[in-house]
């Protein structure tokens, strides 16, 4: 049986990117491999969140990893900081990364530009290391596959330089080389509705659509999205706040609802008042069970502790076993 491995960084709620470019995709899984799924606590330190707003966090990703559909019977579902093998094979896995190839990390030079930071002398060591601690959490359970969306393509190149770069150095055939991984075999990147290409927690609150908004607020987000006054020929390309809606309603509505609009556009009848309401209606549609779910979860702090906790411990075991093997193989032994 294949094992996969994914996280999501607790940096606030899950919205539809994280649905379809990973959720969608741990869900599919778990009913065919042995699947770990965790909370990237230490990732999101990076950044460094407010105590008890990453505590919050954490908890909210848990309870919308459960209501989308993840079944702790199935998968093991934990958080990054309740494995410390992890953190020992991110130390190790760190003697085998370059400082250059780390610097040239495209993620790494896209948060130095957002963040406008000047200097690159102020980037914290966690950011520059940032893809070292997630080959860590890939290799600790010696993954094939890890379901993402395609900003983690180069993460997971990164991961299999590692992992190859170990068995080269070591001489042994010991670390798999995972692939990212989409069910529908490319990698997704579900864009935002003020016009940006990507759907993403810190850019832009108004951009995203979380699985924990309610109905009313998916319907002011949506009508609220970028648009333009409409195209004036036939078959005019659309600019990229309308593609975007496109998009979206690829997503989340039927196929006949997307070539109507569709139609509607090459034929410049276009309404986008009328297509954004549709757009909101599918969404809420689509989210209201899982929105349903999450309210009830919420409250249930004791399940979610025992899901935690359960999970913690099978994944500290394929962990534990992954370092002793990895310290016998670089050659630190007990005396
Ligand atoms: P993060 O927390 O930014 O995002 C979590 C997952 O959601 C996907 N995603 C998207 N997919 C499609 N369209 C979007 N607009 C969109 N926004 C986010 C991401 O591709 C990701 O799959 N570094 C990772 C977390 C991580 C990890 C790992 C992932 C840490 N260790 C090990 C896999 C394996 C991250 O920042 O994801």
């Amino acid at each position: 049986m294949e094992t996969v491995v994914s996280g999501i960084r607790p940096t606030g709620f899950l919205h539809l990117g994280n649905y379809f470019g990973a959720l969608r995709n741990f869900i599919k899984m778990q009913d065919e491999a042995n699947c770990f799924f965790f909370v990237a606590d230490y990732h999101s330190l990076t950044t460094h969140p407010k105590a008890s707003a990453l505590n919050e966090h954490v908890k909210n990703v848990l309870v919308d990893y459960l209501a989308a559909g993840l079944d702790p019977e199935k998968s093991t579902l934990y958080m990054q900081s309740d494995l410390p093998e992890t953190a020992e094979l991110y130390l190790l896995l760190n003697m085998l990364a370059y400082t250059g190839e780390l610097r040239r990390t495209t993620s790494l030079k896209e948060k130095i530009k957002n963040d406008k930071i000047n200097n690159e002398d102020n980037v914290n060591a966690g950011l520059l290391t940032y893809p070292v601690l997630q080959a860590a959490d890939i290799l600790i359970h010696n993954a094939d596959k890890v379901p993402v969306g395609k900003d983690q393509e180069q993460h997971l190149e990164m991961t299999r330089d590692f992992a190859q770069r170990f068995n080269y150095r070591y001489e042994v055939d010991y670390f798999k080389l995972p692939v990212a991984y989409n069910f529908g075999n490319e990698l997704v990147k579900i864009p935002g509705l003020d016009g940006s290409t990507k759907m993403s927690k810190s850019d832009n609150e108004a951009s995203c659509v979380y699985l924990s908004d309610s109905p009313e607020i998916i319907r002011k987000k949506v009508m609220k999205a970028v648009t333009d006054s409409g195209p004036i020929e036939s078959h005019q390309e659309k600019p990229q706040a309308i593609e975007n809606l496109f998009q979206l309603m690829k997503a989340v509505s039927t196929p006949e609802t997307l070539q109507f609009f569709e139609g509607q556009y090459d034929n410049c009848q276009v309404r986008y008042g009328d297509m954004k309401k549709q757009l909101a209606e599918d969404m809420i549609l689509f989210t209201a069970p899982i929105y349903e779910k999450i309210l009830e979860l919420r409250n249930n702090d004791d399940y979610l502790r025992k899901v935690a906790k359960q999970g913690a411990d099978k994944a500290r075991e394929s962990a534990a076993k992954t370092v002793k093997e990895v310290r016998e193989i670089i050659g630190i032994r007990s005396l």
